[in-house]
Parts: C-alpha cells; structure tokens; sequence
C-alpha cells in the first residue's frame, strides 16, 4: 500500500522531495568548521543558528563562581523571548513592547533606546538583525506590519529606508493582505544586502498568504519573493484545490515565523514553513499543501527553489517546522558533508544534504490515521526518520497516565473517550490527544549544535486534548454588529465560548475583564496583540466597540441578539470555516500538571553523524511536587533553546521555575544552577569583550503563570 501511495504521488508530481541536482562546491576533510565567533552578531549566535560558541573562559571547573556583571532593566513587562546579539562590544535586542534598545556589553549601560510610536506592542519579539557596509551601520526590527531601519550607532531611523525609515511586510503579499494580520516576531536574515523576513499571521480562515519576501537593506525595497501557495504553472500549484493562490477561499499562511538559515558561502537559504491556515480544518485545501511544513532550500539572491522536503502533507495538527535549521557538517559513510538538520514539533529530526537535499538518513512514508471529521482528508501517510530516534515520546496510552496525579481515573476515562493513536492521530469531534503536542517536541527556541556535529534540543513532553466540532456560524448571519457573536467567531477558540479562557494552558479568562482592565486596554490589545494572542486589523472601529461593548456587558447575552439589525460582513460564504477546536486546551490532571507520566521535559545530545544519542536527562523541575510531595524531579515544559560552547558547556534556561542552568554537554550532568529575578522564556547569548565572556538572558517571566520581569541579566566569572 506503501509503495503504491508513493507511485501515487511520483505520478501526481507530490513528490515529497524533489532533486534538482544543484551542483555547488565540495567540502574536503581537511576544511575547518568556522562557524563561531567570540561575539553573538546574528540572531542565535549565526548565520548556521548554532547556538554555538568558540569561547572557553568560562569552563567545568569555574562556572559555579559565575555572578551577574549587570543586570538592565527595560520599565516596561511582558515576555520577552529575544535573543540578543553582540556586535563591537554593543549589545542590541528587544523590550517586551517591542522598542529596540543598545547597550554597552560590558556595563549594561544604555546607549540609546528606539522612540516609541503609537500605542504599546507585545507582540514577543525574538530579537534585531544588524547590517554593515563600509560605515552604514543598521538595526533592523519589526513592530506591527513594518521592517524598520535604524542607525546602528543612535538608534535613529534611517530615513533613506523604505517611507521614512520603514518598510512594510505587506509588500510582496497582494491585495488580500490588506486588512490582515502581518508582523513579524523573528528577526531576519541577512545576507549581502538582503533581509529575508520570517512573518506571523493568523492561523485561521483570515490568514494572509505567507510569501517569502527579501527586501534590500540600503533602500527597503521589496527584492524578491518566494509564494508557498503558488499559482497556476507553478510547481506545487496542483497539492491545492484550484485558485486557492488567490487567497480569497479561507485558506492562507504556509508562512516561515520560526526564522531561516543560511549558507553564506554557497548562497542557499533555508526556509522552514509552518502549517497552511485554517490550521485544524483542512477541507478546504484538499492537497499535500506544498509548501506549507516544508524545509525550502532557495537561491538566497534571487528567491528560486533549489530543493524542498515536505515534513507533514497537508498538516492539520499545527506541526509547522519550529525553528530555523542548523546548518551543520557530519561524516557519514567516510564521506564530511555539510549538512541541513530540522527539528520539528513532532519529535524527530530531519539530516540532509545541504546542496542536494538528499536525506542523509532514510526517510519512509507510513500509514497514519485517517480523519473521521465530515469533510476533512486526513493524508493516508506521513514522513518518518529511521534515525534519530525521536526525542519526545510518541503515543499516549493508559500505560502513560501521570502516576502522581490525583484523578487518575477521570484522566483515564478521558483518554478512553479520545482518539490517541500516535502522533499523527487527526482531530475529531469526540476529543483528540495530541502527542506530542501543538508545542513539541521541539520550540522556536532552537537546537545547539557543535563542531562534532552533535546536535543538544530540549523537548516539551505535553499533550493537549481537544476537540474539533462544528462552529457556530450562524451568528455571523445574524449581525455582524453584535459583539457576542463578533466574539465567537474571533476571540472564542482561545477564550472559550463562556469566556472562562484556559489559564492553565495560557488563555485568560475575560470573564469580569471590566473588574482589571479598562475598555482602552482591551481595545489596544485586539490592535496590537500580546505574546500568542493575536491582533485583528480587520475589525472595524465598530466591531471593535461591539467585542469591547459584550466583554463589558453593555450588551445582553442571547445567542445573536443584536444591538442594531446589522450589516452583514462582506465575506464569501466558502471562506466560513465550517469546524473548529474547541480551544487550546492542554490534557492536565485535577491540580494543574501534565496528565501524563513524566519527564514532561527533556534535554537531548544527538550525534548527527551516527544518529545515535549520546545522552538524554530530565529537564526542568517543579520544585512544589519535590519538596512537598518527594515526587523526583518530572521535567517541565521549556520555551528557549541551548547555548553550548568550545569548553564543553551547555547554557539553558527556559522554564517556568526560572532557574539558569548549566550542563556538561559530554555527559549531560548539571554542572551549576541560578535563580534569575524571572523566568528566560528565551535562548541565551554569550561573547566577549574586553577579553571578559559574559552570558547574557531576557527575564521578562510572564508565559506558563510565572511572576513577571523586565530585565537582562548579564553573568560573568568575577
Ligand atoms: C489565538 C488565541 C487568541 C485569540 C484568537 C484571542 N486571544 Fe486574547 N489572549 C490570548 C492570550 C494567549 C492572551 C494572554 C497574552 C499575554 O498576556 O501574554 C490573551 C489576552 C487577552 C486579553 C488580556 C487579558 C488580561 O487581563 O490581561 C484580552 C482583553 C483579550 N485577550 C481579548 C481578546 C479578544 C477581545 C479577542 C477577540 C477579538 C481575543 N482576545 C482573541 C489568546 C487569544
């Protein structure tokens, strides 16, 4: 049946992987690895995203005298989820309202901070990109839809740049993007004169498409663009129903939001993209989606494909490819190869040729669950990896019920009435448990990896439990004036349809908002957004006042009883999505932990040359159930990836308990732990200056229900 499927999509031109035969140079044994420098210029340590280090001042031996050498605080709070870069003893990064500041490395010391245009913006930025020409020097960043330039030295915008030192991410993306949301939250790449932009956009049936678009640094202009929905004639246009390039049916993203790589001296870029929106319901766009869950490898001067592998057809779990790759060099078969590994949400990680994308371990088709859901298409298989081993736990059974939890039975009765049938296991109306769940596996806090090619991710081990019914779209019909039903088809998947959210898994309940925030704070918020919720520009001031008006009870509750008669919303009625989830709701236990067995988080070396593990430790601790309960350390979730460095450390924070810890990266063996003021939902950076290494992290805490913060905390040896 394999094999038949696979004649199927060679005949179909699905083909998962395609080989152009992109002939470029070859590396010898004798070339070094250069990657690393003692600063931290590009978004995760470099143009490779490895995470990685050449510093050895701080080592086994000295780390536990590590102390804050400053620590720099924003005044503003919120997540902060930057890594910060390093350039010429200036440090450059993000608060949490999205202004770019610069300090001096060495001190903490401003230097400058970006002025502050309109109203605050929390939309989690990930960091800054710096270019230099001569003696041009630039910040790039996002805030809402727009790229900005500014002056490296003042923070000044660089008025020559795009209208006024601003260019906007809409540019490339056609009329439909209009009144869609577009920002951005991770930083660009660079290369030559081009900023290639990663773009977050709605993930439902008002999606914008989700084009690559490089635009040039010295002027702001759009340079080129890459369509992950294309058009007719194109290749790929045929994994979607017809005409769905147009935008226009509901269907949009396949949109790159976790960053990309690049190979400077080959000049290949590497995209991986997320999944096409509506992302739980996919009847819409019949197809295997290209190229959506992909990993592009494009010409990084012109936007032209060179190869791709898709890692899930016509993805309805929200698997998008969460961190940008690591370009990283292995010996296989006697032979050194510069390689491409992608890790993913569902626990593998993918090795290939960089030049030719052929997988450098075999990758098979195979049989997964189909969908029972009306008028969904689950696909009939998925790519698996023969190595590595996945690094999250794959099924959820009885077996894996959380020993300590105290309704054992309850959670056992709830798995008993899902569907939990491995990691590709579709949504359905009676409750599905996702596993691994819609955050990892592996984050947008990214992988470290050496010059040995070992490659160190931590793991999320959470499932979600959630159901896919039919949504309520009869209220739109009704009025779209009226704020209760503007709210159920906006707001509800996230803050239920009884607004009780679901703070445990990150959504506040906007019951009694009136009580904590006033009518401008939850208007701001809908236009700008904050961390994972989302902004709406295409609510008119109208329907901004009706959600404002319901969420303050100026409004009664019957089902569609509208203020006025209404005006109907000019949507197409195939853009109505006709099913949704019921929320993003994790599978927890009675008090608020993982419904499953522990670990619930795990730190992992693999080596990429064998496939092999070289160790695999529990990552993460709730210190309530150790101290409290004697339960051993379970692990916990964690938002922000590994530094690992020349002397053999590895650097990681990233979870809720707010600890820093450093690790022996030969053996996995804690080596030193630090209370930060707040949780470092974030990857840290290290460098030198002065001939002093310093690590540097975010603490803006606020994500998982931890205590909040609005500082960088620099260590150093004293
Ligand atoms: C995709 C999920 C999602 C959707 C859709 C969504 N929100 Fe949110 N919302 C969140 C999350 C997550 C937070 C918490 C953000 C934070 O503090 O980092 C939040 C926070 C809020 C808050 C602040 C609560 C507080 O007291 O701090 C308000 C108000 C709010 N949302 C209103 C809305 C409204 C109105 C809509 C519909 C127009 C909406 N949200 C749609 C996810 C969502």
């Amino acid at each position: 049946m394999e094999h038949a499927f696979r004649k199927l999509l060679m005949k179909k031109k699905l083909v998962p992987l395609l080989f152009t035969g992109a002939i470029l140079s070859c590396k010898t044994e004798n070339e070094k690895i250069t990657y690393g420098t003692n600063e931290w210029r590009e978004y995760l340590g470099g143009p490779e995203r490895n995470h990685y280090s050449p510093l050895n001042q701080i080592n086994k031996e000295n780390v536990s005298q590590l102390k804050v050498a400053w620590e720099y605080h924003t005044k503003d709070s919120g997540q902060i989820q930057c890594n910060p870069i390093i350039v010429d003893g200036v440090l450059y990064a993000m608060t949490a309202t999205t202004r770019p500041f610069a300090l001096d490395a060495a001190t903490g010391k401003e230097i400058w901070k970006g002025d502050h245009e309109g109203p605050d913006s929390y939309s989690s930025s990930r960091g800054v990109a710096y270019w230099e020409k001569g003696d041009d020097r630039r910040i790039l960043f996002t805030r809402g839809p727009w790229l900005y330039a500014v002056d490296a030295r003042t923070g000044k915008p660089v008025a020559s740049f795009g209208e006024n030192g601003r260019t906007s991410l809409k540019s490339g993306l056609g009329e439909t993007s209009a009144d869609k949301m577009v920002m951005s939250n991770t930083p660009g790449t660079v290369f030559e004169d081009l900023i290639v932009m990663p773009m977050r956009l709605s993930e439902g049936s008002d999606a914008a498409l989700g084009h690559i678009q490089a635009f040039n640094i010295v002027t702001g202009k759009l340079a080129w663009v890459f369509k992950t929905i294309p058009g007719p004639g194109e290749f790929g246009y045929d994994t979607w129903p017809p005409d769905t390039y147009k935008n226009t049916s509901g269907v949009g993203a396949a949109n790159n939001w976790s960053g990309m790589s690049v190979d400077k001296q080959r000049g290949i870029l590497f995209v991986p993209t997320g999944s096409a929106a509506d992302d739980f319901y996919g009847a819409n766009r019949y197809g295997a989606n290209l190229f959506a869950n992909c990993l592009l490898a494009l010409d990084a001067r012109t936007g032209k494909r060179i190869w791709h592998f898709q890692f899930v057809h016509h993805d309805i779990l929200d698997r998008d490819c969460p961190a940008p790759p690591n370009l990283i060099t292995v010996k296989h078969n006697g032979k050194v190869i510069d390689a491409v590994a992608q890790t993913t949400k569902q626990g593998f990680v993918f090795l290939f040729n960089r030049e030719t994308g052929e997988p450098l371990f075999p990758i098979t088709e195979k049989p997964v669950p189909a969908s029972d859901v009306p008028g969904e298409r689950a696909w009939p298989t998925q790519p698996f990896p023969e190595k590595p081993a996945p690094y999250a736990r794959q099924f959820f059974t009885k077996d894996d019920i959380n020993p300590y939890a105290e309704n054992k039975d309850e959670l056992s009765r709830q798995l008993d009435s899902s569907r939990s049938e491995g990691p590709f296991t579709p949504l359905s109306e009676k409750g599905t448990i996702i596993y691994p769940g819609l955050d990892g596996g592996a984050e947008w806090g990214g992988a470290a990896a050496d010059p040995d090619g070992i490659l160190y991710v931590n793991s999320n081990e959470m499932a979600w439990r959630i159901m896919l019914g039919p949504a309520n779209t009869k209220d739109q019909h009704i009025s779209m004036t009226s704020g209760q039903s503007l709210y159920a088809t906006n707001c509800a998947t996230c803050h239920g349809t009884q607004r009780r959210g679901n703070p445990a898994s990150g959504y506040p309940s906007l019951l009694n908002i009136s009580g904590s925030r006033s009518r401008d704070f939850v208007r701001n918020i809908m236009e700008n957004g904050k961390g994972m919720m989302p902004s709406f520009p295409k609510l008119n001031e109208e329907q901004k006042d009706a959600i404002v008006g319901f969420l303050f009870g100026d409004e009664k509750q019957e089902p569609g009883l509208a203020k006025e008669p209404g005006k109907k919303r000019s949507e197409k009625k195939d853009s109505v999505v006709r099913y949704s989830i019921s929320g993003y709701i994790k599978f927890l236990d009675k008090d608020g932990y993982p419904a499953m067995r522990p670990p619930w988080g795990t730190l992992n070396a693999i080596d990429m040359n064998t496939g092999e593990y070289l160790w695999t430790v529990t990552y993460g601790e709730y210190p309530e159930l150790q101290q409290a309960k004697g339960i051993p350390q379970t692990g916990s979730e964690s938002y922000g990836g590994p530094v690992v460095t020349a002397s053999g450390l590895l650097f990681i924070s990233g979870t809720k308990d707010a600890f820093f810890r450093v690790y022996d990266k030969k053996d996995g063996k804690l080596l030193w732990k630090t209370q930060l003021p707040a949780a470092n939902f974030a990857t840290p950076s290290t460098y030198e200056v002065n001939g002093r290494q310093y690590v540097v992290l975010a603490c803006g805490g606020t994500k998982l229900g931890a205590k909040g913060g609005d500082s960088y905390v620099a260590f150093a040896l004293p």
